[in-house]
């Protein structure tokens, strides 16, 4: 099937493109789906608490001694302190705050969920760029108003030569391969390791759905670290002395067991890994401290069917944060943001975690059990599901 934004099926995609080489693809959006954000709103996101945000000025003459970034959250008066060329405003996690700008995901879902990271917006002035850099993840850049020059590199650069810079990881050379000029709509997608570097033209507004590959050394302390907090402060590694000992400094084999077994009933239970990898990955990787809770208090399961009879549809808050897990019995585990849901049905989980909506007909089947429904209400309670009417 092919994906429009793509020019071509995923499965092509997939093959020539995903991980291996740059792409340029016009007209890729319409233009409805580009302007979910103003330069107005982003810098209103850029003044609140929960919001991460950045301001590059690329002051010329543009040697990087000259760059600077300044971290939000900012005061709303220093936008109208900012110069007239030569900055970039970078919002992360829009699709956290702005509804709609998660519909930027929606051709791509061809991919897993748990690849998602964010929806990142850059609104520069002309003149305005980030520098020459290379990223770790893949991205498509979607222009969504304005003019921007993109130069992208031959092939990935796996030994980078960086520039001496607190804030910013810019290369020390770059010598792109590819020269887009890139307007309303247009999509670049761009692997992991490919130098790139993006520069205004016109004062611009582009959005990254950008992806993620976990590390591996977060996941093993991250996987420690939960898995310590478990365990009692008090529990001591309490070994006897049996008797009086000729060789002070020899470390029994009985003590070096001791530590062993602890260390492997780490890895003992696969169940309590796969648990905690769907609760770990359904959290964004940024992990914000806390999802909004739902603007209308707790609904009663009740409620829930009533609104969806009486025409409602339940809309996913963050669509790709929804992951499931098969378990026993075709049953299955919902997690999202990090916490669990029990569910009856193998196949209600691929309908919630899907990218279908969740209208009153579609959910139908699965009301009549009062299981489901609480599940229902407790996803509208904890804002990961949203009644419209
Ligand atoms: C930008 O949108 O200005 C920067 C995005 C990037 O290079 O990753
Ligand atoms: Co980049």
């Amino acid at each position: 099937m092919e994906i429009r934004a793509l020019g071509m099926s995923a499965a092509e995609f997939l093959s020539q493109y995903w991980g291996k080489a740059p792409l340029l693809v016009r007209g890729a959006f319409e233009s409805d789906a580009l302007a979910s954000v103003s330069p107005d709103e982003l810098a209103g996101l850029a003044v609140e608490q929960d919001v991460v945000s950045r301001l590059v000025f690329n002051e010329p003459p543009d040697s990087p001694s000259q760059w600077r970034v300044e971290f939000g959250p900012f005061e709303g008066s220093e936008f109208a302190r900012l110069p007239e060329s030569n900055w970039t405003l970078l919002v992360q996690e829009v699709d956290r705050h702005v509804a709609g700008v998660s519909d930027l995901m929606t051709p791509f879902r061809f991919l897993p969920n748990w690849r998602f990271d964010d929806v990142m917006v850059s609104f520069a002035v002309a003149g305005g760029g980030v520098g020459a850099h290379i990223d770790r993840y893949d991205v498509f850049l979607v222009q969504g108003s304005g003019k921007r020059l993109w130069q992208i590199g031959e092939s990935p650069v796996h030994t980078p030569d960086l520039v001496e810079h607190d804030e910013l990881q810019l290369l020390r050379e770059f010598e792109p391969a590819f020269s887009w000029e890139v307007g309303p709509g247009d999509l670049i997608y761009l692997p992991p390791g490919f130098a790139h570097s993006g520069v205004a033209l016109t004062e611009s507004l582009a959005y990254s759905v950008g992806f993620r590959m976990p590390s591996v050394r977060d996941i093993l302390v991250e996987y420690a670290e939960d898995y310590a907090a478990a365990i009692d402060r008090e529990r001591l590694l309490r070994l006897s002395v049996d008797g009086p000992t000729e060789a002070p400094g020899l470390i029994d084999a009985g003590t070096l067991d001791a530590v062993r077994s602890i260390i492997r009933a780490i890895a003992y239970d696969e169940a309590a890994i796969d648990d905690w990898y769907c609760r770990h990955i359904s959290v964004g990787s940024r992990r914000m401290p806390e999802f909004d809770a739902a603007e209308e208090g707790p609904i009663g399961a009740e409620d829930v069917v009533a609104h969806l009879q009486a025409g409602a549809r339940l809309v996913r808050t963050r669509p790709t944060s929804f992951v499931y897990l098969p378990v026993a019995d075709d049953r299955a585990a919902l997690y999202v943001e990090g916490v669990r849901y029990d569910l009856e049905s193998l196949i209600f989980a691929r309908l919630l975690t899907g990218t279908e909506a969740l209208s009153a007909e579609r959910l139908e089947p699965f009301l009549n059990s009062a299981a489901n429904v609480r599940v229902l209400a407790e996803l509208v309670a904890n804002a990961h599901l949203e009644l419209q009417r």
